[in-house]
């Protein structure tokens, strides 16, 4: 499809809730196009844009409360599908006049589906019992006439209800969480089945549009962006590039953080895979020396932070005429810092941050992915073909391997972190493993104890190796690595490290603990 197609569009009328995103990415991953659109959007602005159908969100209010979320009724008299979802459910419910009760006691949780109607197309495929996940306050107490009932649960008469002639459907229970079964199914059956609409939608399709309106915000103008080596500011920083050329300049500062090898190889495939306009800056000294003695880690945090705006403001300061910044920020830090959903850029004048923005500066932002998840960033990288040592990057903190040099941070200690961390991934990555870590890495304790090594005593250094399984970060597992693998990594670590003569793994999980030491 070219840029100036125009998709089969589905809108998600947003009404406030957790999982609005969700199924945005639910609905992009069954290969449709959609967009998030106000709950109060009027009818005939939908109408304009010819919708291929309309999903309504949940959301946290009640709608026997009188002020609740209302939608346009026109849209349920237009003749396009429209699939309900908890709250959406609730109110198209309630505006075709069927009765609702305030349930005593909140329903949360999963619960088992019994389909009543397998004949609904909604339901193809699925089973006839299956596990969902529900959560609400208020529950429909007959359907809307010329409604059916078409499944239930055990706390809830009517879970779902549909009217195959107008294509008009909801479900009580969430089918866009991971915990609803065949929360997929459903999905798909109302976008392609019901709906008819085609596989029509890839991510060349996301880079084609994401680009077509990073110009169109952008102009003429100016642009500055700073990598940080991350997948999620080298694909921000690829769309715009491939939008706008020469008009962004990147600004790269090496703080001689990273691990071994990784600033130089960053840069060379900034330059020489991505096309970028970079300024690279070997700033290594200057944070050692804004590090030097300091043992708190919040302190390091805080003090790279700075260093690396004071730095990042000397480099704008030599662009002359910028009006943009962009930034990598994906769907995930929209929703932790509750930033307003992005239109024609908000300005914004900052103070702080790793990828923040320079003290007074007044720029307005560029965030082609704001709207997405992690997985669905990196698979934007592949489709603008970024090499996989920054697609496939593993999380790595803001303030770099100062918070693994565990205590007081030298060149010295960052040396031997970043060989004996070399080891680690080398090794993980020389082996099939099945789930693979989701991170692994050397940390280096400030702890010295007693060896022997050929025939003398040794008191060195105690490296410590973590590796994880997790799915986001938020929590985690200790990876079960085979102990042959532990073995070789203990081994050449201390053979091949100077000033280390002792490995422990970490076998602790995320809570108590946390993935990185600091
Ligand atoms: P913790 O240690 O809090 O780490 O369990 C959770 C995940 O976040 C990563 N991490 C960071 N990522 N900037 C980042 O982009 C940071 O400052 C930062 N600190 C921790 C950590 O590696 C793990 O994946």
């Amino acid at each position: 499809m070219k840029s100036t197609d125009v998709p089969a569009t589905v809108f998600i009328l947003d009404f406030g809730a957790q999982y609005s995103q969700l199924i945005a990415r639910r609905t992009r991953e069954a290969h449709v196009y959609c967009e998030i659109v106000p709950h109060d959007t009027p009818w005939e602005a939908l109408a304009a844009r010819s919708p291929a159908a309309i999903i309504l969100t949940g959301g946290p209010e009640s709608v026997l409360v009188p002020d609740a979320p209302e939608m346009d009724p026109a849209l349920l008299s237009s003749g396009v599908p429209v699939l309900g979802i908890c709250y959406g459910m609730q109110l198209l419910a309630r505006d075709l006049k069927a009765p609702l009760v305030k349930l005593e006691r909140r329903e949360y949780g999963p619960a088992e589906l019994r389909v009543e109607r397998p004949e609904s197309p909604l339901f193809a495929g699925v089973s006839a019992r299956s596990r969902v996940w529900m959560s609400h306050g208020d529950s429909v107490l007959e359907p809307p006439p010329g409604f059916t009932a078409i499944a239930s649960t055990d706390r809830c008469n009517i879970a779902a209800i549909g009217d195959d002639a107008r294509r008009i459907y909801g479900t009580q229970f969430h089918p866009e969480v991971v915990q609803t079964q065949y929360g997929k199914q459903i999905l798909d059956n109302f976008l392609h089945r019901i709906a008819q609409i085609g596989d029509q939608w890839r991510m060349e399709s996301f880079v084609d549009r994401a680009i077509a309106d990073i110009r169109a915000q952008v102009g003429g103008a100016k642009v500055i962006c700073a990598l940080s080596g991350g997948v999620d500011s080298a694909v921000a920083a690829t769309l715009v590039s491939r939008a706008v050329g020469e008009q962004l300049s990147c600004i790269f500062v090496d703080n001689g953080l990273l691990r071994k090898n990784e600033a130089r190889s960053v840069v060379e495939a900034f330059k020489d895979v991505m096309h970028l306009n970079v300024i690279a800056v070997d700033a290594r000294e200057r944070f050692l020396e804004r590090l030097a003695g300091v043992i708190d880690p919040e302190e390091k945090r805080i003090r790279i932070g700075h260093e690396f705006i004071t730095i990042f403001e000397e480099q704008a300061a030599k662009i002359p005429d910028v009006k943009f910044l962009v930034q990598g920020t994906l769907y995930p830090d929209v929703i932790e810092s509750k930033t307003p959903q992005s239109k024609a850029g908000h300005k914004i004048k900052s103070h702080h941050n790793v990828g923040g923005l320079p003290e007074g500066m007044l720029l307005e932002l560029v965030e082609p992915l704001r709207s997405l998840f992690k997985d669905e960033v990196r698979a934007v990288g592949r489709v603008l073909g970024l090499p996989p040592q920054i697609v496939e990057r593993q999380p790595f903190p803001g303030p770099g391997l100062a918070v693994r040099v565990l205590g007081a941070v030298s060149e010295e200690r960052l040396t031997t972190l970043r060989e004996a961390d070399a080891i680690v991934r080398d090794e993980i990555e020389g082996e099939p493993l099945h789930p693979k870590p989701w991170q692994y890495f050397a940390v280096l304790t400030p702890l010295l104890s007693v060896g022997v090594m050929g025939d003398g005593r040794t008191y060195a250094n105690l490296v410590a190796v973590r590796a994880i399984t997790s799915e986001d970060g938020m929590t985690a597992d200790w990876a079960r690595l085979p102990q042959s693998l532990l073995e070789r990594i203990s081994s050449r670590i201390v053979n091949e490290v100077p000033g280390v003569n002792r490995v422990a793994y970490d076998i602790t999980s995320k809570p108590p603990s946390t993935v990185e030491w600091e």
